[in-house]
Formats: structure tokens, C-alpha cells, sequence
């Protein structure tokens, strides 16, 4: 047995010096036929990458001859070329020959699956095409949901661009606390999570001829929900064209729900990949990365490397040591482009992943999951693939969310495989063992809306008037005991009665794009008479990028420019500090510079909070503002976040108070010293421990003044003052002195 299993791996050619690695022949049997298709197209496939290395070569020996400069096309403009060159690419992809099918099986028929390779030009080119055949006449648009910000953004820009318009007017984006759209939009491409909250505004979608709900396979929480909403409500529209479409894999099961809805194939057009496992686990997968790269770069010809990573963290790390390392080896490499990309980098940061490579250069790009279906970079021939991504977590039994790195499933491996084979034979990189992919790694990723808190959800659901959330029709159900912790989290805010039924304040919380516990505290502002510095204050936790700056070289200088922020009470009123300081400054990048602030996160407060504010004045709330009462903005947090409290225990360890869960105070708060006896915290999150994030200081006696159906006051009777005076009374009576 162990022989078959040693000779079933291909030790790695000699040539390629990859010492890491074995190599294990491609087992289709593993893999869904749907995801990776050559075969027959394989020979095909050979002379197209054959004749793509050929002209490679020739370009780059037509550009390092001296003195003989690159042949010139003098007749075109550099927009003709670019206009060319688009409409080139637009007929090369594998979609373009079925336009006129696919056309059709959408005038056939009301709801149709599309099915297609990542990279076939779905997202991209479908809205054009349905333009085109004229599914936006009667002022009637295209709507089209991306899982993800990041997507929306850039397929609204890539589909603008080859349109020749200009972003946000025939097409646009729409994402929570952004909407770049304008009254001549037909295309528009938003986050599923914000069609959830259109439905709100408009219950029938009535400006929409056609709804393109994109990667449904993701299975994000919002995608699924909008799966029951729009299935409700193709029976009543007739002339509403429904298209869900996915990369591969769960166009049946999308079928079944829909009603047996057909099902429009997108042939695929795949490069074998070759898959290297790593002979033992890594210790240091980002270590390993680095390695993996900068061998990748010195043996193997020329091609773009595309690395998994789990988020902004992990991506600048490995950012700086890879950079660092390329430094060292300075001319004995050819040129390497490091180029990051993550939810919230900048946009024009973003756009740079999609030039082209120089030539004679490799690019390498670091990502998180969102480059496993949502974007598609050209050109990549090698993958590395850790085998992690960073996961929304639930415990329902203690209602605790925190966002943890996980291992991904096999489902995603060979789609992340898959992105190295889209223009050439590739190669994958595995960080783990052939081992671990066959026994550790769970063949689906569990759909979000069976992991995560529903509150936000349930809260949007109920505010669309659908009570019975028990007989809703959910792909995938999500857990009874989640949906009722849901609903009793619901109850406990205020925001449902008992009879489960939407209050005035639960109506008022659901206008607000909010986790419920953050609309409660807004709302909540106005009876403590601080709507303006909690509007602030929720602008700053919105923005999920880092407030403070802190480069390697000046970590000293940050830190300290960090804590001269720091006021008593707690991170929530430091953040407050942070932003008032700066609106003080005349929102000055110098300010910021100055002080070791992101200029970028602050500019994003400042619009979340602006967009706050206006929703605040369609609720009627008033802008009210009392900075010396810290307590009240103290007390108005706790309102809506009574949830989230921890009391002090032993060793510096603290308690959470419903669930006794072990927790830590962050390092970079600024109560990491202080350890108060009670805290609210915003937010878990998991490295090492379970650390609070974002941190204030309370007292215990406002609970029962914000939440006293939720809390009962001999819970939060103080252990430490309980018990000592019994045990001082103790050791008087054993001293006889009674
Ligand atoms: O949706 P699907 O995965 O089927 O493909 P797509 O996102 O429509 O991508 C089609 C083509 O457009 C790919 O070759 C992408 O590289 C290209 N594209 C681009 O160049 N820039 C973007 N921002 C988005 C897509
Ligand atoms: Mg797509």
C-alpha cells in the first residue's frame, strides 16, 4: 500500500529545482468534471499556449535588440488601440460565441441558471449583451449583485471602460455607504447586500428588467436571502427576467429550487494545471509563500503568480518581507511586481492589478479569497495556495461571532487550482500535504447563512413584512437555534415585540444599513442627548481598515502619536477623539500625516458618516451634541451593545458575563493596562486568543438602566465585592470575635 501510494507522486523534474514540492498527477477523479475540462480540447489548448510563448519571445527579443526599436503602428491613437484591443478581447472570450443562444434562452424563458468557468466573462459581458438586445428600452436597468464590494466596483469600472462612458453614468455601482449610480444608469452593479436593502425601497424591484444574481455560488448570507426574495417575485412579475449565475458546481441544485429552471451551459475552456503538495505541513505558511515565490521566479518561465492569502494583515507581511528579500537579491532576479489586493484596499490601487505585466518581468499578486472567483487576473500561470481563508464564525449556543482563519474546502482549492489555467498550462503550489487535501479538508464550504448571526437578516426580513421566517424559502436553512437567537436578540434590543412583530424602533433601526446592535446605539443617542458624537463614533467602527497608521521604521513614533489619543473611558471615545481632532484640523491630510493617522480610513468615516446622518433625518432624529458628557456616550453605546460585555477576572483574563467565555483585552487598546472591572467590547477576534477589539469602560448598574428585560441584577453582582466581605465575616467568626 505504501509503495502504491509513493509511486503515485511524481517527483518534481530535476530541472525545475523545487526542492519543496512533489508533484501529484492530476486526479479528475477527485475533481467535478464541471471544474476542470480539457480532454479533447487539450491539443488545442497546446498550440494556443505554443503560439502565446512564441510572440512572448518575439516581443520581448523585438524590445532587448539595440537600436531596433518596436515596429509602430502610427495610424492609431493610443484610445483607438485601447478601443481595439478591447473589442479584441471581448470576442475572445469563451461567452462571446453563445451571445445570440443565450439572448434567446433568456427571451424563452423567465428564470435561467448560467453556468460558466471563472473568467468566461459572465459578470462582464451579460449586462452588455442584454443592452444591446435592447432590455433596457422602456427606462427599465439591469441589475447585477457581486458578493463583494471590490467586484461591484471594479466589473462596474472594466464594463464603463469598454463601453466608452464614464463611471456612474449609463453604468454604475451601488455599495453600502456608496452609491455612484445617477438617473441614466441601465447597468448597475451593487452588492447582494444592497439589493436586500433595495427591496426595501421597492418590495417589486419595478425598475428592473432583468436581475442578474452573479456568483451564486458563493452562497454568500445576502445572496441566499435574495434567492427566497426574487423567487417570490418572478411569479408576480412576469416581464422580470431572472439569471442566477455561478462559476460551477451548484447549477442543479439552483435549478431544483427555481423550479426546475434550465440550465445554459458555458463550455469552459481549461488549461491543465499541474498540482504540487508540499512532502510535509508548513510551519510558516507565509514564509512559505515568500520562499515559493522567489523560487517560482528564478527556475520557471515567465508568468504571472497569484498567492491566497487570508487578509490585509497577512497580505502587507508578506508584502514587506517578500520586497525586502527581492531587494537583497537585487539585479540577480528579473523584475518582480508585487501587487496587493484586498477589500479595502484604494481603488486605483486595485485597478493596477489589471495592466499588464512589463515585459521581461513577472508579476505577483497577493489576495485574499475575493481572486478565487469574484476577479479574474490575466495571465496567471502559477498558483500558491496556503489552504486558508479567514471565515465569519458563529456560536449560537453563546451568540459569539468572531471572523477566524480556517481551511478552506476542496470545493475552493480547485477553484483557486483552476486560476492558474485560464490562458495557459499552469501550475498550483500547494502548502500542505497531498494528505491533508484528502483527509482534512471538507469537500463544500457550509453556506454563510448556516454560520453566521442572522440579526441583521432577520431584522431586514421582518421590516419587508414576512413574519414566518421559520417557513421562508431558504436554500439551505440556516440553523433553528441561530434563527432564534436571531429573534430573541431582536427582543432584547427592542426592536420585536413578544409577539415577534416589528416595533417603531425596530422600523427605525431597519432604515439604517447597520448591524442591529449598531442601529440601537444610534437610535439610542438621542434619549442620552449625544446623536452627534455617536454618529461619529459609529462612522469610525464602520470603516474596517485601520484608523492608525504604523509603519515598520517608525513604530515608536506611531505608537506614541497613538496614545497621545488616548482619553479615559475607553477606545469608543478615543476614536471620537480621533475624529474631532481631525474635523478640528479641517479634515487636513497634513493632520493626519502628522499624526500617524490613515488619511483614506478617515475620509471614509467622515462619508459613512455623512451618509448617516442623512438616514438619521429621515427617522427624524436630531443632531444633538454634548462632548462633556462622556458618561451619556458611555451609556448610549451600552444600549445597543449590551451584548457584548465582559467582566474582569482573574490573571487579567476577563469573563464574558451571559457566557463566562475567556477573553482578552487587545493589545492595542487603550485599556490594555488599566483593566477596568467591567467593559463593553465592539467586536471579537481570534488570533492567538480571543481578544476584544475596541473596548470601553462601563458600569455594571447602566446595564440594568439600558437592558433590564436582559440582564437581572444578581448577575451582575460584583464576585470580587460579593465575596469579600463574606470572607472577612468568615475569619472574624473563626477569630471568635462574633
Ligand atoms: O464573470 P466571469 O468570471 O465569467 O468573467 P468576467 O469577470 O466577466 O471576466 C471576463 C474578462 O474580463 C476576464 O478576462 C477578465 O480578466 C476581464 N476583466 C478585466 O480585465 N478587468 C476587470 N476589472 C474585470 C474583468
Ligand atoms: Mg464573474
Amino acid at each position: 500500500d505504501a509503495k502504491d501510494e509513493t509511486e503515485e507522486y511524481k517527483e518534481v523534474d530535476e530541472r525545475e529545482k523545487m526542492p519543496h514540492y512533489e508533484q501529484r498527477k492530476w486526479e479528475e477523479e477527485q475533481m467535478s468534471s464541471a471544474t476542470f475540462r480539457f480532454g479533447a480540447k487539450k491539443k488545442e489548448a497546446q498550440e494556443e499556449y505554443d503560439l502565446i510563448i512564441d510572440n512572448q519571445i518575439e516581443f520581448i527579443q523585438a524590445l532587448s535588440l539595440p537600436g531596433k526599436k518596436p515596429p509602430k503602428e502610427p495610424e492609431l491613437s493610443e484610445k483607438e488601440r485601447k478601443k481595439q484591443s478591447i473589442a479584441e478581447t471581448k470576442k475572445s472570450l469563451p461567452i462571446y460565441p453563445f451571445k445570440e443562444d443565450l439572448i434567446q434562452a433568456i427571451h424563452d424563458h423567465q428564470v435561467l441558471i448560467i453556468e460558466g468557468e471563472t473568467g468566461s466573462g459572465k459578470t462582464t459581458q451579460i449586462p452588455q449583451y442584454l443592452y444591446e438586445a435592447g432590455f433596457t428600452e422602456d427606462d427599465k436597468k439591469i441589475g447585477c449583485t457581486q458578493p463583494r464590494r471590490v467586484a461591484a466596483m471594479s466589473v462596474a469600472a472594466r464594463v464603463a471602460e469598454e463601453m466608452s462612458v464614464k463611471l456612474g453614468t449609463e453604468v454604475g455601482y451601488s455599495i453600502r455607504f456608496e452609491d455612484c449610480t445617477s438617473q441614466r444608469t441601465v447597468i448597475k452593479y451593487m452588492t447582494d447586500g444592497t439589493l436586500h436593502r433595495e427591496f426595501l425601497s421597492e418590495p417589486d424591484l419595478a425598475s428592473y428588467s432583468v436581475m442578474i444574481i452573479d456568483e451564486a455560488h458563493e452562497r454568500t448570507l445576502h445572496t441566499d436571502i435574495l434567492f427566497g426574495l426574487v423567487k417570490d417575485i418572478v411569479r408576480f412579475r412576469s416581464d422580470l427576467k431572472l439569471l442566477i449565475s455561478s462559476a460551477t458546481l451548484d447549477a442543479e441544485k439552483f435549478s431544483g429550487f427555481f423550479d426546475d429552471a434550465p440550465i445554459f451551459r458555458i463550455p469552459g475552456r481549461r488549461f491543465p494545471v499541474d498540482i504540487f503538495y508540499t512532502k510535509a505541513p508548513e510551519a510558516d505558511y507565509i514564509d512559505a509563500c515568500v520562499v515559493s515565490i522567489l523560487q517560482i521566479h528564478a527556475t520557471q518561465p515567465l508568468g504571472d503568480i497569484l498567492v491566497f492569502l487570508t487578509g490585509q494583515e497577512e497580505i502587507e507581511t508578506c508584502q514587506e518581507i517578500l520586497q525586502d528579500r527581492v531587494r537583497r537579491l537585487g539585479s540577480k532576479i528579473k523584475e518582480l511586481v508585487i501587487l496587493p489586493v484586498y477589500a479595502n484596499l484604494p481603488s486605483d490601487m486595485q485597478a493596477k492589478i489589471f495592466l499588464p505585466t512589463p515585459p521581461n518581468a513577472r508579476k505577483v499578486v497577493l489576495a485574499t479569497n475575493i481572486a478565487e472567483t469574484s476577479l479574474t487576473i490575466d495571465n496567471i500561470i502559477y498558483v500558491i495556495d496556503p489552504g486558508f481563508c479567514k471565515q465569519n464564525s458563529f456560536n449560537s449556543r453563546t451568540g459569539m461571532e468572531s471572523l477566524i482563519v480556517v481551511p478552506i474546502s476542496k470545493a475552493s482549492a480547485n477553484q483557486r487550482a483552476g486560476r492558474a489555467g485560464r490562458v495557459a498550462a499552469g501550475k498550483c503550489f500547494r502548502l500542505y500535504t497531498a494528505w491533508a487535501y484528502k483527509h482534512e479538508l471538507e469537500d463544500n464550504t457550509v453556506p454563510e447563512i448556516q454560520r453566521i448571526n442572522l440579526g441583521n437578516a432577520v431584522l431586514t426580513l421582518k421590516a419587508l413584512g414576512i413574519n414566518d421566517l421559520i417557513h421562508f424559502d431558504f436554500l439551505d436553512p440556516p440553523p433553528h437555534e441561530t434563527l432564534v437567537l436571531a429573534l430573541e436578540q431582536l427582543y432584547a434590543l427592542g426592536a420585536l415585540n413578544h409577539h415577534g412583530e416589528l416595533t417603531k424602533l425596530g422600523r427605525r433601526m431597519a432604515e439604517f444599513p447597520l448591524d442591529p446592535m449598531m442601529a440601537k446605539m444610534l437610535l439610542a443617542s438621542e434619549k442620552y442627548k449625544c446623536s452627534n458624537e455617536i454618529v461619529s463614533i459609529a462612522g469610525m467602527l464602520s470603516v474596517n481598515s485601520a484608523i492608525y497608521y504604523r509603519p515598520k521604521d517608525k513604530i515608536i513614533h506611531a505608537d506614541t502619536a497613538r496614545k497621545n489619543f488616548f482619553v479615559p473611558g475607553g477606545d469608543h471615545l478615543t476614536l471620537l477623539n480621533v475624529y474631532n481632532q481631525w474635523e478640528a484640523s479641517d479634515f487636513s491630510t497634513q493632520w493626519c500625516y502628522e499624526n500617524f493617522i490613515q488619511y483614506r480610513s478617515m475620509k471614509r468615516a467622515r462619508d459613512i458618516r455623512e451618509q448617516l446622518v442623512g438616514l438619521m433625518q429621515r427617522v427624524e432624529m436630531e443632531l444633538v451634541s454634548n462632548p462633556s458628557e462622556t458618561v451619556n456616550i458611555r451609556k448610549a453605546i451600552t444600549a445597543g451593545y449590551f451584548y457584548h460585555i465582559a467582566r474582569l477576572s482573574k490573571g487579567g483574563h476577563y469573563k464574558t458575563v451571559k457566557h463566562n467565555q475567556t477573553v482578552m483585552i487587545h493589545p492595542n487598546s487603550c485599556l490594555f493596562e488599566s483593566l477596568p472591572r467591567w467593559v463593553l467590547y465592539h467586536e471579537l477576534v481570534f488570533t492567538t486568543k480571543e481578544f476584544m477589539r475596541q473596548v470601553t469602560e462601563i458600569e455594571s448598574k447602566w446595564l440594568l438602566e439600558v437592558a433590564p428585560h436582559y440582564y437581572q441584577p444578581r448577575e451582575l453582582e460584583d464576585s470580587t465585592n460579593k465575596r469579600m466581605p463574606k470572607a472577612v465575616g468568615k475569619s472574624r467568626a473563626e477569630l471568635g470575635e462574633h
